[in-house]
């Protein structure tokens, strides 16, 4: 036998010889329901969820889970991993060992992510120099080391015959959604033109058109007079772009959407404006998502007038984190529908490279981190306040983006044939967040302190226990990239609907018959 088939054979015999693992006395939760079951996992896969199952090979790893609630693993649908922004890279990459560290501690996106009960996530790939095939040559080169499930959204930053066609390259590698910066002037900033035609290609491919809606002219011009009555510091972020460029910006996105008969997906919507945008747009029928994120719904501006310069500075992120009474307004929304899902915007800048903006808050790295935290935060914020169920809660934390991004059952769901993708959550179990014990790779936590009843004790990312009693157990290179098809149900009987604001059916096909006017023209003229 040749060493390669001696290898093959070695390889697929412990392959083969992968243990079954058996979650046992937990409680199932799902987004239509909750019931007693046993969880058996196979080759990566959920094999049954039924009562009182037993082990049907040996060597099945059992795990206890009486008392715990056995919920689908959290999607993010919205993180940034190693982004180049601001000047800056963000500092949590998709995997990274720090080998001088003992026992090889890991801090890094993923790391974060497992830890905090998140099995999958969707990565915003920018452009290089505008140019989308380049921008995913750079981002299938950091996704190289990932250890966990991740997909992939591509952003446009300007438009031509060369974007158009790159998206449907894009598109065709697994990329069902793309989205448009409405600010961020002169960097990634597209205009209506370019944003309208980017809805029109969307709905020609099948693709979700998303948006970063707030108005970056008026941004820009609230900066600059915010910085010259004097206000360098970090509470001037949030002085120059106030929740009325947010709500516009999502208003005139939807209306343009409407116009393109293009569904629309709102990323990180952060205030009352916006998502009263979002609800009135879903009440008159149109296709619209609206996708808040966890610093949205549980922090508050004031930690921009810290007096510690560093300490405000990690909550400068765009739009920004707004008054308590907004935050209440978005809880509100995700109990009562308008918006649909929570993701994290996880875009983190550690204190050395928020310090660029030390004099002036425009240049300030924006993004805060939320990967670790947002299951967590979630629970104690909405689950733990009686506005959420935790079937609603999987639903906004993992069901919602599966079925957005047309990866569902395949994810966000506890069922035979659905990847393993499975946390086992303790409902009792107190704790609090901080730096000095998470797993990102930034030296700060805007949720530092913050105390939550609820945890994720076990993470399993397509059968593998990769976090289990505060211990993550992970291998670089073995997270897979998910494609996302075209197609999904947002654009399910879309053809019988007219694109109405422009409905060229009412002229039915028949000129109006007119006289001429030449004559009364000419008369006209000679007055
Ligand atoms: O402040 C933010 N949100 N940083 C990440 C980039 C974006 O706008 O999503
Ligand atoms: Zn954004
Ligand atoms: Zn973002």
């Amino acid at each position: 036998m040749s060493f390669v088939a001696g290898w093959a054979l070695l390889v697929l015999a412990c392959t083969a010889a992968a243990e079954d693992l058996l979650i046992k006395g937990g409680t199932v939760v799902n987004a239509d329901r909750q019931f007693q079951a046993d969880v058996l996992i196979r080759d990566g896969l959920i094999l049954r969820v039924e009562p009182d199952l037993q082990a049907e090979r040996p060597g099945t790893r059992q795990l206890d889970a009486r008392g715990m609630l056995v919920m689908p693993g959290g999607i993010d649908p919205h993180t940034h991993l190693a982004m180049p922004f601001m000047g800056q890279v963000a500092c949590d990459d998709f995997y990274s060992q720090n080998l001088l560290l003992a026992a090889c501690l890991s801090r890094s996106g993923h790391a974060a992510a497992l830890a905090g009960g998140t099995t999958m996530h969707i990565d915003f790939v920018l452009p290089v120099a505008h140019d989308l095939l380049a921008g995913w040559a750079e981002w299938q080169r950091k996704a190289e080391a990932a250890v966990m499930d991740y997909g992939f959204h591509m952003a446009v930053t300007s438009w031509s015959k060369q974007v158009a066609a790159d998206m449907q390259v894009i598109a065709s590698r697994g990329v069902n959604s793309f989205k448009f910066f409405m600010a961020y002037k002169g960097a990634l900033m597209v205009t209506d033109e370019q944003l309208l035609a980017g809805l029109r290609r969307c709905r020609q491919l099948g693709a979700l058109a998303q948006v970063h809606a707030e108005n970056g002219d008026a941004v820009a011009e609230g900066q600059a007079r915010v910085f010259e009555a004097g206000v360098t510091g970090p509470e001037g972020h949030a002085l120059s772009r106030p929740a009325a460029l947010e709500g516009e910006a999502t208003g005139r996105a939807i209306r343009l959407a409407e116009f393109a008969g293009a569904p629309l997906y709102v990323v990180h919507v952060m205030s009352r404006d916006a998502v009263e945008e979002v609800a009135r747009a879903r009440q008159r029928g149109v296709r619209v998502i609206g996708e808040t994120v966890v610093s949205a719904i549980s922090q508050e501006e004031g930690r921009l007038w810290d007096p510690d310069w560093d300490v405000a500075a990690q909550y400068v992120m765009s739009p920004p984190i707004r008054s308590r009474e907004h935050a209440a307004a978005l809880r509100a929304a995700l109990a009562g529908g308008a918006l649909q899902l929570v993701g994290t915007d996880h875009a983190v800048f550690n204190s050395t490279q928020k310090r660029v903006g030390r004099h002036d808050f425009r240049l300030i790295p924006n993004g805060v981190n939320g990967l670790e935290e947002r299951m967590h935060v979630v629970w104690q914020e909405l689950v733990n306040s009686g506005q959420l169920s935790p079937s609603d809660f999987v639903r906004v934390t993992s069901t919602a983006a599966a079925q957005i991004f047309n990866i569902y059952p395949r994810k966000g769901v506890i069922a035979p044939g659905s990847d393993a993708d499975v946390i086992l959550f303790d409902p009792l179990l107190e704790h609090s967040i901080a730096a000095a014990t998470h797993h990102s790779a930034m030296d700060t936590n805007i949720y530092e302190g913050y105390r939550v009843q609820g945890k994720v004790v076990s993470t399993i990312s397509r059968g593998q226990l990769v976090w289990h009693n505060g211990k993550l157990n992970i291998t670089r290179g073995t997270g897979r990239f998910i494609p996302t098809p075209t197609f999904g149900p947002l654009f399910e009987g879309l053809d019988k609907r007219p694109e109405h604001l422009v409905d060229v059916a009412r002229y039915g096909g028949v000129p109006v018959q007119r006289g001429s006017i030449e004559g009364k023209v000419e008369a006209r003229d000679e007055l």
